[in-house]
């Protein structure tokens, strides 16, 4: 059983972009997580916030603006052997408190883990209601016409 006793919950810096690399990578193997390469990781390294449990970093996550009023939860991701602990809780609840410390009410997501998002206070919402996702991603998205992905979203205000 993984000791979870000292979780650390901290913001990404430039040391951690290989440690998301390979995190991400396992789930966009998978095909449940877009793959980001280093570059783009380290090109937004302050958006992204992970997890550490004895000093070997076991989850992530990042937040990206859509517009004045809405962030997506992106690149959330916790390693196999540490699921069901707590740590994905954890870095939400991070990533809200950044929106919230932005000004931003809106915190969305799309996943297939409704489950997990529902358990955290997220509502499930139609896709076409974020118009500020629609015109910047899906319309570069090859699965434009047919995601499968549920859309969910928390008010922060
Ligand atoms: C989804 C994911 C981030 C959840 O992280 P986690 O650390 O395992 O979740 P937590 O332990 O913090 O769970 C919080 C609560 O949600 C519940 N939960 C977790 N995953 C769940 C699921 N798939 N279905 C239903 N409930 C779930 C937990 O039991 C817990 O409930 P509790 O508070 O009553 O004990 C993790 O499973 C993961 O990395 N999945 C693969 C990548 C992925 O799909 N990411 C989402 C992209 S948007």
């Amino acid at each position: 059983m993984a000791d979870t006793s000292t979780i650390l919950c901290r913001n990404a810096t430039l040391v951690d972009t290989d440690e998301l690399v390979r995190i991400i990578h396992e789930y966009a193997e998978l095909g449940i997580m877009l793959p980001r390469s280093a570059a783009m990781i380290a090109a937004a390294i302050d958006t992204f916030v992970v997890a550490e449990v004895d000093g070997r970093l076991v989850g992530c996550g990042s937040l990206c603006k859509l517009g004045q009023n809405l962030v997506e939860i992106r690149s959330l991701g916790i390693s196999a052997d540490y699921k069901r602990l707590g740590i994905g809780r954890k870095m939400v609840e991070k990533l809200t408190e950044q929106a919230k410390s932005l000004g931003i009410p809106k915190i969305m997501a799309l996943t297939y883990q409704v489950g997990f998002f529902e358990k955290i206070g997220f509502d499930v919402v139609s896709k076409e209601i974020f118009q500020e996702k629609v015109w910047k991603d899906c319309v570069n998205c090859k699965k434009q016409h047919c995601c499968d992905e549920i859309a969910v979203l928390k008010r922060l205000d």
